[in-house]
């Protein structure tokens, strides 16, 4: 039987404490449950609830399973997943400005909140490069320069794309096409796909095999963020194709850009030691991809859905 929110009180009430203690699928279950897609105001004050302090964490004990019990291909699988949420969380803190400067007031004021939840995200995987990889540097900017020698090419397809669409977007922020590419991209593709497989995937790993626990309480809060993230994006979406179905268009032009750009890189992130296969991969992010489309109401073309069959996995998020 589908779970109802009711069954989500603890996710949707917790503090940070509590939810490290609570199972990553839950909160991804989480994001996709709502009794109707909640109205841009009502995420806001779920925000002012839901917002947690990055240095409340501890990552001690995450610095000792790092460099003491993980293995070094566990090491290098996470840190190629990883760091392409590291520069993600960071790129997308600026990406959301003309985002935020068109659209209805209600719109900008939850956008405000969004840009500082991931501000804080960035903070979170600077933390988490210093205090348990050691890797140096007295500014963000020196931390996420020293974590670009492990990112891979999957990251420059859609966050190339993502410049890309909110530079045009910059240029005229009222265009409503614009808009509906840039949402496309962001909130559904990275955040309601890419970022909940890579959540799976590393925390998943952590909580299997018991490591990393700051790390797995401050990206399960993250999760959490990202729930509210994605239920906006998906009511902006399932707003606009109702008031010009000629929207359509503009979604699935940018999922087919992301469908053929997904090959066009010569190594995969080998999530192996995570215990992920690509066959698995894939089928999570296809999955994610039609739930998304079912909330908004979109259909893919038969081309596009077996497409899809093939599709190269990306490891990256924001
Ligand atoms: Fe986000
Ligand atoms: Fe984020």
């Amino acid at each position: 039987m589908a779970k109802t929110v009711e069954d989500f009180q603890i996710v949707e009430d917790t503090d940070l404490e509590g939810i490290g203690k609570v199972h990553i699928d839950e909160v991804i279950e989480y994001v996709h449950t709502f009794k109707k897609l909640p109205a841009p105001l009502d995420l806001y004050a779920r925000y002012l609830k839901q917002r947690w302090n990055v240095y409340d964490l501890d990552f001690t004990q995450d610095a000792v399973d790092w460099h003491e019990k993980m293995t070094e291909d566990e090491r290098q699988a996470f840190i190629d997943i990883s760091s392409g949420f590291h520069h993600g969380e960071r790129q997308v803190e600026v990406d959301l400005v003309p985002f935020m400067m068109a659209g209805t007031e209600d719109e900008k004021i939850f956008v405000s909140s969004q840009i500082e939840d991931e501000a804080r995200h960035t903070v979170f995987f600077d933390r988490f490069y210093k205090e348990v990889v050691g890797v140096p540097g007295e500014t963000i900017m020196d931390v996420l320069d020293h974590s670009y020698q492990w990112l891979t090419e999957t990251f420059v397809g859609p966050f190339g794309l993502l410049a890309y669409l909110a530079d045009d977007l910059r240029q005229n922020p009222d265009d409503p096409h614009r808009r509906v590419k840039y949402s496309t991209l962001y909130h559904l593709w990275i955040e309601g796909v890419l970022a909940l497989v890579v959540m799976k995937v590393t925390l998943g790993f952590g909580r299997d095999r018991g490591f990393l626990p700051a790390y797995y309480t401050g990206f399960t809060a993250t999760c959490r963020d990202e729930a509210r993230h994605v239920q906006f994006g998906m009511k902006f979406l399932y707003d606009s194709l109702k008031r010009d179905p000629s929207h359509q268009k503009d979604v699935l032009q940018v999922l087919q850009t992301i469908f053929n750009m997904g090959g066009a890189v010569s190594k995969v992130a080998n999530t192996e030691p995570l215990g992920f296969d690509i066959l698995q991969l894939r089928e999570l992010m296809v999955g994610q991809l039609y739930r998304k489309l079912g909330i908004i109401g979109v259909e893919l073309p038969k081309e596009m859905s077996q497409q899809l069959q093939s599709l190269e996995p990306v490891i990256a998020g924001g």
